[in-house]
């Protein structure tokens, strides 16, 4: 069985190789495609099923880390910091990390190493049931004095590692994704700094061999790694950068969204992953993170949660409306509620019985606080049929809103689909027209469009329902799906 990780992204480093581009800013960030390189680097440890992640930097990148990612909330994972004074090796790291990974089983991620393949979730599958020793990922070079090299006999088991030998004696790169069990600070600590003063990860992955527990998985030969530390391998991963910003979008489906929508917007609705969607509580949840962070938006958000669930047709828990005390959901139904500078909102969702395949979201936004949706933004949001659709509105739902109770059926829709695999899914894959008055007043039925993408990733299988309502400052819309199969 799998075990659960931490994991730790190396940020750190002078970055000499890559001089002048990074002597004023940190390797790590420089973009390929629209994103950071460390963007992708912490893709890789969230399709290793890492969800609690340290970043290691340099003093003074710390701060420029913390407000690109944040708390981690719209990746769908929980992320910490930590500086690094110098860069005195990349098993450093784990020592840095010992009150972080309070022994537990860790995954290190090197912030400069790309890594793509379809067999790459197999992979890690594979790494992530190790539960003793080390386990390596390894590739073919043409130029082994630059890595860390593995000798490995004809049954494929380690035999010698060296880190950048003048005469190497395989071509077997060790790439730079480790997996080690608990003991992997307490090893770092009996390492001495190389020749050249750094506190080797090769070194400590050397005693894991002495101890005969190392393991090793080659990647397959259409496998695609990089090592992002010279400017011809940038330049090369330049190239590939839609290939990084697919496996990106389905990765943190959130994240891609809000690149979409530019700066100007924020979603305003938390991330709540797959994982916590499916294992919809007897008892409600108490949503962890939002909930510590965001105390003081929190009686506005409660109150949008209220009404939502209140449509939904369930009783909300006492604690949602009471000033105190951090939100539960009643029985069957999971939420989140977040803020960003401009929005309070609140997400609830549901799934009808016990192992069916329908789902129910209810997006409300408060109107009060939430910014109008801003012109130059409607293009990249609504659909050709959906911006004739508003032109022509007469009936009495407020005209000015209608952009904005599209914007929110929308997200309810991708909400909805993230348990069914919401994958590279944009904000012109459906069209939504309001078609008829709902049931109650300020209540109307709002019909959808799948668009051609949509479609064809989730064919005929699916039906959806959508109502938007506006009861006073709250803007609700609300979307089932019903999986057929
Ligand atoms: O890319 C794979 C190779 O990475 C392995 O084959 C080698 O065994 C391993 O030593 C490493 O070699 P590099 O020469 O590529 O390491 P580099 O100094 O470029 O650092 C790798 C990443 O770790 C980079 O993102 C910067 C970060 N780092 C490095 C050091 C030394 C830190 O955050 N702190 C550090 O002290």
């Amino acid at each position: 069985m799998a075990i659960s990780r931490k994991g730790i992204l190396l940020a750190g480093g002078k970055g000499t190789r890559l001089h002048p581009l990074t002597m004023d800013k940190s390797k790590h960030l420089l973009p390929i495609g629209s994103f950071p390189m460390l963007a992708y680097s912490l893709c890789t440890l969230l399709q290793a099923e890492v969800r609690e992640i340290l970043i290691v930097t340099n003093p003074e990148d710390l701060n420029t880390y913390q407000d690109l990612f944040g708390d981690g909330f719209a990746w769908g994972c929980s992320l910490h910091y930590k500086a690094q004074a110098k860069p005195e090796g990349i098993a450093q790291a784990l020592l840095l990390a010992k009150d972080f990974l309070q022994d537990s089983p860790c995954v290190l991620a090197l912030g400069d190493n790309l890594f793509s393949g379809p067999s790459f979730k197999d992979l890690l599958q594979k790494a992530n049931a190790q539960n003793q020793g080390a386990t390596l990922f390894t590739t073919l070079v043409s130029d082994p004095e630059h890595y860390g090299i593995a000798e490995i006999s004809a049954s494929g088991k380690v035999v010698s590692l060296e880190e950048k030998p003048c005469r190497p004696r395989s071509c077997h790169a060790v790439t730079g994704l480790y997996f080690y069990d608990e003991h992997a600070s307490s090893l770092a600590e009996s390492l001495q700094p190389s020749e050249r003063g750094e506190l080797e990860i090769t070194d400590l992955n050397r005693l894991y061999l002495e101890q005969s527990q190392l393991t090793c998985i080659p990647l397959p030969d259409e496998f695609l790694w990089m090592d992002l530390g010279t400017l011809p391998a940038l330049k090369q991963a330049e190239k590939n950068a839609s290939l990084w910003e697919q496996q990106l979008s389905h990765v943190a489906p959130w994240v891609a969204l809000q690149k979409q929508l530019g700066p100007q917007i924020q979603l305003s609705l938390s991330f709540l992953s797959k994982e916590t969607f499916l294992q919809f509580p007897e008892e409600g949840v108490v949503v962890q993170g939002a909930v510590e962070k965001r105390v003081k938006d929190f009686s506005s958000g409660r109150a949008v949660a209220h009404k939502a669930l209140h449509h939904l047709g369930a009783v909300p828990h006492p604690l949602l409306s009471s000033p105190q005390g951090s939100p539960l959901w009643p029985k069957g139904y999971v939420g989140s509620i977040s803020h960003t500078k401009n929005a309070v909102g609140a997400v609830v969702g549901k799934q009808k019985a016990e192992g069916s395949e329908n789902y129910l979201w209810g997006v409300g936004l408060d109107l009060e606080v939430a910014v109008p949706l801003p012109e130059k933004l409607h293009d990249k949001i609504l659909t050709s049929m959906e911006k004739e659709w508003i032109q022509s509105w007469t009936g009495s739902f407020p005209k000015a809103l209608l952009a904005k109770a599209i914007f929110c059926l929308k997200e309810a829709v991708y909400k909805c689909m993230l348990p069914c695999g919401n994958e590279g899914l944009g904000f012109q894959d459906v069209s939504f027209s309001i078609v008829e008055s709902g049931p109650t007043p300020g209540c109307f039925t709002a019909k959808i469009h799948p668009e051609e993408n949509l479609r064809k990733r989730y064919p005929t299988s699916f039906q959806f329902q959508s109502q938007v309502a506006l009861h006073g400052e709250t803007l609700l819309a609300l979307v089932s799906l019903n999986q057929n199969n």
